[in-house]
C-alpha cells in the first residue's frame, strides 16, 4: 500500500470512495463526499492523502483548519476519513491517520481535533477531557491530540465548508 498526496485527477475517485464508505453508516447524512470537494474549492484542504493498492484508491483522509474560541492557532481538523468498505478494519485507516498527523506535525501544527467514534480514535492517541467542546455534542465524541503548546480549551469550529452551525 502506498500513501501519497492527492493529485488533481483523484477527485472523482475520492468522491466515490467517500460516498461508498459513509453510505452504510447510520450517522451519515451523505454530505461527506461533497464536503471534500467544497474544502478543496475553498482552499481549506490542508492535507488530502490517498491510500493506493495496485493503483486503486482504497482510502482517503482530509485535514482542514479549525478554530478554538475563534482562533486558528495552527490546529487542524481530521475528516472525513474513508476506507473502501471491503477493506475496513485492516489497518488502512490507522495508516492514513498516522501519516497525516506526522505530516501536520512536520508543518508546525500544534494539534488536531475531530468529532467521531472514541472507540476508533482513542486507539490512535486521541483523547477527550471535556475541555474542548463542539456545540452540545457529548464530550466523549470531541477528541484531540496536541503536538505542542497548551491543551485545547473552548469551542471547536471546523472550516466553513462543514456548514458549522454550532
Ligand atoms: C473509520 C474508518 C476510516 C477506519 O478505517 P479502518 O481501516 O477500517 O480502521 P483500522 O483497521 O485502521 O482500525 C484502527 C483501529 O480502530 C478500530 N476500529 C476500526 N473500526 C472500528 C469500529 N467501527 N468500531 C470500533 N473500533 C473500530 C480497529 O479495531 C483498530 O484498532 P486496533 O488497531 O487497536 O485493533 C473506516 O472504517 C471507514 O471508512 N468507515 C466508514 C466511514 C467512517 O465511519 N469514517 C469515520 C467517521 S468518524
Amino acid at each position: 500500500m502506498e500513501i501519497r498526496d492527492e493529485r488533481p485527477d483523484d477527485a472523482d475517485a475520492i468522491y466515490q470512495l467517500t460516498l461508498a464508505a459513509f453510505e452504510p453508516m447510520w450517522f451519515s447524512d451523505n454530505t461527506e463526499a461533497p464536503l471534500v470537494g467544497s474544502l478543496r474549492e475553498a482552499g481549506d484542504l490542508t492535507l488530502s492523502l490517498v491510500a493506493e493498492i495496485d493503483n486503486k484508491i482504497v482510502g482517503h483522509i482530509a485535514f482542514s483548519p479549525v478554530t478554538i474560541n475563534g482562533r486558528h492557532d495552527d490546529w487542524f481538523g481530521l475528516g472525513p476519513v474513508s476506507v473502501s468498505p471491503n477493506l475496513q478494519k485492516g489497518g488502512i485507516g490507522r495508516a492514513l491517520v498516522e501519516r497525516g498527523l506526522s505530516m501536520l506535525q512536520e508543518r508546525g501544527a500544534k494539534g488536531c481535533a475531530l468529532t467521531g467514534n472514541p472507540d476508533i480514535y482513542s486507539r490512535m492517541g486521541f483523547v477527550s477531557d471535556g475541555n474542548l467542546q463542539y456545540g452540545s455534542l457529548d464530550a466523549r465524541f470531541v477528541q484531540w491530540i496536541a503536538f505542542s503548546g497548551a491543551d485545547p480549551v473552548g469551542d471547536l469550529k471546523f472550516a466553513p465548508a462543514f456548514g458549522d452551525e454550532t
